[in-house]
Order: structure tokens, then C-alpha cells, then sequence
């Protein structure tokens, strides 16, 4: 098993066949003595990469880039994302206040989907004159205009449909279908942008999707878009111009590895959603999360020790379930490198944390390179969904956190101390 092939998806390699396991330049060895286990780090170089793609493969579209803040909310890669021109995806007045600590002059470009929001949160996404509502009910319009005209900010929405589009993708991830919570049924949207037609305090400034995350194919893209753009164009004939289509996230990545054409990827989707909006002239918007920061990221940690137990074998690590719950949760795979190679033949094993449950397990009767107690383990394509998802299980504290930009590495998060963790109780 190798962290690297020629092609590969990943920042992490070992430069020569003897040395340990390297972000760009790098060593995850050096970051780990350095900061400790469990440790989380990242590339900013493929972050930025993977931006690049989708901005090179719709070059001939209008188009925005709204990152998916939930899928790694470190400030460090917001502002990182910002930079270079991002806009922000977010589901919570949490999340917006980050883009606005992180980047406060990318506000105009975020979009704020979810399916609760609060008057609270609504109030202060309106004050900081964001560029869109996602909006999910009638009931939620209703709300966001009693709030716009409260402020007196008139506010631009869009209505996020669900599109009867089956995503094959893990249920728990799966959303564009009618007996899912998200969205708009379609058939009713029309409807609704005609009763708001002419508003005070509401402009129709878009219609969003998103049908599921960690999806595979271009082709639900491709199906749920043309139903987009048939609403679009109906509505058009009504007078009603939308100036947006957001096309939601979800494009999938390839956790085993292997031959994965990140760039071929993206062009791909963004043919199958260019054909689907043929004639739709406005803004599109795309909400990424997974692919853009998945693949740049690995999370470290040491073996603390290897246990038999009758004909199985039990490698312990220092990080757990809480520090990256997908394995537990969605039945995930991740692949599982050792940060300096042993001689010797892999073997059968479970990879598991020191939590007190069955399902803290990063991998069960995986075929492991040998490693020994001390050694240190990277999982990698652990950048998205990891630490966003990470919690103080157990009282455990949260890895700390770096970024490899250009050959240099820096903390971008310490790890926490019991003090961070005990602050907000009392006896
Ligand atoms: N936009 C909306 C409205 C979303 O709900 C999501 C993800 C995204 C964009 C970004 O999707 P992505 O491009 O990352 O697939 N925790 C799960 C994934 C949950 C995704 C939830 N929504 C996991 O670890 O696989």
C-alpha cells in the first residue's frame, strides 16, 4: 500500500524509499514530535489546486465557487479559499461568523443554506448583506421576509428545490429525494416565486439544489440541473429573471486511492452541468466541500500499542472516533499508511481508538504495512468531514491542527487543553 502512484490525488508521499511520509516537502515525522498526536494536516497548495480546477473548467461560464464552510471550517482555510477569490457556502450563524472573522470582505459572497434557520441568524446574514438566501419552506420565506422588512434590507433568495433526483451515494448522505428534509418539492416552486413576485423586502435571485454529497457520476448533476433549468426558463417566460443557479455540492472523491483524476473529474461535471443549463446566462454557483479539502488532509496519529485477541489483531491508536467519526458513522474507508515503512508483510488487522465503544474503529480486517508500538500511522483523505465532525467524546481534546503552504508548515489550531474543555461547567 502506498500513500502516492504517479497520478496521484494526495500531497502525501515518501521522497525516497527510506524516508518518512511527506506533506509537499514536509515530513509528517518532524510535525508530529513537533506538536504531538493526534495531529491533523493539511496541504494548502492542493486546497488551492483543486479550486483552480473548477475555476479552469468552467472558464467559459459565469460562475462562483462557494466553498462548503462545514466540511472544514478552519479559519486558516477560510481565509486561504477567500484569497483566492472563493465564495462560502454555510448552514449557521456559527459558520457565517467565521467567513466574517476570517475573510469579512467575502460577506457578498456567500450563500446561506440549511433547513432552520433562526431569526437570529437570519438577522445578522441580512446586516452583513450576504448574496443569497437557500431558502428551504414556504415558512422560512415567510420568516425571512418579516425579517427584511424589520431591517429594512430588501434580500435576495433563491429556493432550494428538490428535484426527485436519486444520488447513489451512502442514505445518510443522500438528499435530493421527495421523502428527504431538504428543499422545495419542484412542482411547488413555481408557484411560490409567482407569489412573491413584486415584494417589498424579497427578490428571486436564484434556485439552488443539492442532491447528496460523496457523489460518484456526473449524470445526477447533469439530471438535476436540466430540471433546474426547465423552472428557469419557465419563469423567465413569466418575468421573472433569476440571476443565479447554484448547483449545490457533492462531487465525490476516490477514498481507495489509486488512479483518481481530480482534474478530468471536474471537467466532466462541469460538462454535464453546462449541457443541462444551455441558455441560462446568470451566475453559476457551485458549493463544494469534500473536494476541495478531502484529499489535502491526513490525520496522524501513534500507535500506542498492538493487541492479539484469540485470532485477531488490534492495532490501538492515539486518535479515536471522535477525532474522525466517519469510519463509525457512514462506514467509511479510509486508507491507513505507516508515516515511516517497516520491512517485513503486511497483515490482517483492526484499526481501532481507545474509545469505550465497538464502532471506534478507523478500519476492521484491513491488510496493514507492519507497525509497532511508537510507530506513527497517517489516515489519509481525512480533510473534510474530520475535524469539522471531531468531538470531546470521552473528555478526549481535539487534535490540534496544520497547514503545508509552499514547504513551510504552521499550527493553525493548537491542541486543546483540559482548562478549554472544563471552561464553560461549574459545580
Ligand atoms: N451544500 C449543501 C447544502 C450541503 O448540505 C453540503 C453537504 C454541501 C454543499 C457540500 O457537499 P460536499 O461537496 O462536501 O459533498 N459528513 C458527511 C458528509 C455530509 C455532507 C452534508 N452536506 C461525510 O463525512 O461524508
Amino acid at each position: 500500500m502506498t500513500a502516492e502512484s504517479a497520478s496521484s490525488p494526495r500531497p502525501f508521499h515518501y521522497p525516497q524509499p527510506g524516508s518518512a511520509l511527506h506533506c509537499g516537502k514536509v515530513s509528517l515525522d518532524a510535525l508530529a514530535r513537533r506538536h504531538g498526536t493526534p495531529l491533523y494536516v493539511y496541504s494548502a497548495d492542493q486546497i488551492v489546486e483543486r479550486l483552480r480546477m473548477f475555476d479552469e473548467a468552467l472558464a467559459g461560464r459565469d460562475h462562483l465557487v462557494c466553498y462548503a464552510v462545514k466540511a472544514n471550517s478552519a479559519l486558516a482555510i477560510v481565509k486561504l479559499l477567500a484569497d483566492k477569490g472563493a465564495g462560502f457556502d454555510i448552514v449557521s450563524g456559527g459558520e457565517l461568523e467565521r467567513v466574517l472573522a476570517a475573510a469579512p470582505e467575502a460577506a457578498g459572497r456567500v450563500v446561506f443554506s440549511g433547513v432552520g434557520k433562526t431569526a437570529a441568524e437570519i438577522d445578522r446574514a441580512l446586516t452583513a448583506d450576504i448574496l443569497e438566501f437557500n431558502v428551504e419552506s414556504e415558512a422560512e420565506l415567510e420568516l425571512l421576509a418579516a425579517r427584511a422588512k424589520k431591517l429594512k434590507r430588501k434580500t435576495r433568495f433563491a429556493l432550494r428545490v428538490n428535484p426527485d433526483v436519486f444520488a447513489e451515494t451512502h442514505p445518510y448522505i443522500s438528499t435530493g429525494l421527495r421523502e428527504h428534509k431538504f428543499g422545495i418539492d419542484i412542482r411547488r416552486a413555481l408557484a411560490i416565486y409567482r407569489s412573491v413576485a413584486g415584494h417589498r423586502w424579497l427578490e428571486p435571485h436564484g434556485v439552488s439544489v443539492h442532491i447528496g454529497s460523496q457523489i460518484r457520476s456526473a449524470d445526477p448533476f447533469g439530471a438535476a440541473l436540466e430540471r433546474l433549468n426547465k423552472l428557469v426558463r419557465q419563469l423567465r417566460r413569466e418575468g421573472i429573471a433569476l440571476k443565479s443557479v447554484d448547483a449545490g455540492g457533492g462531487l465525490g472523491i476516490d477514498y481507495h486511492g489509486g488512479a483518481f483524476d481530480a482534474a478530468a473529474r471536474v471537467r466532466e461535471y462541469a460538462v454535464a452541468i453546462d449541457r443541462a443549463l444551455e441558455g441560462f446566462e446568470g451566475r453559476l454557483l457551485l458549493e463544494p466541500g469534500r473536494f476541495l479539502v478531502a484529499q489535502a488532509g491526513a490525520l496522524v496519529a501513534r500507535v500506542l500499542q498492538v493487541k492479539r485477541n484469540g485470532s485477531k489483531t488490534f492495532v490501538i491508536t492515539d486518535a479515536a472516533m471522535n477525532d474522525l467519526i466517519r469510519p463509525a458513522l457512514y462506514q467509511a474507508y479510509h486508507e491507513i499508511v505507516p508515516v515511516k515503512r517497516r520491512a517485513g508483510r503486511p497483515r490482517t488487522v483492526d484499526v481501532v481508538g481507545p474509545v469505550c465503544e465497538t464502532g471506534d474503529f478507523f478500519a476492521r480486517d484491513r491488510k496493514l504495512a507492519p507497525v509497532e508500538p511508537g510507530d506513527l500511522v497517517a489516515l489519509l483523505d481525512a480533510g473534510a468531514y474530520g475535524m469539522a465532525q471531531s468531538s470531546n467524546y470521552n473528555t478526549r481534546l481535539r487534535p490540534a491542527e496544520v497547514l503545508v503552504e509552499g514547504g513551510k508548515a504552521r499550527l493553525i489550531r493548537r491542541r486543546e487543553t483540559m482548562a478549554d474543555l472544563l471552561a464553560p461547567e461549574m459545580l
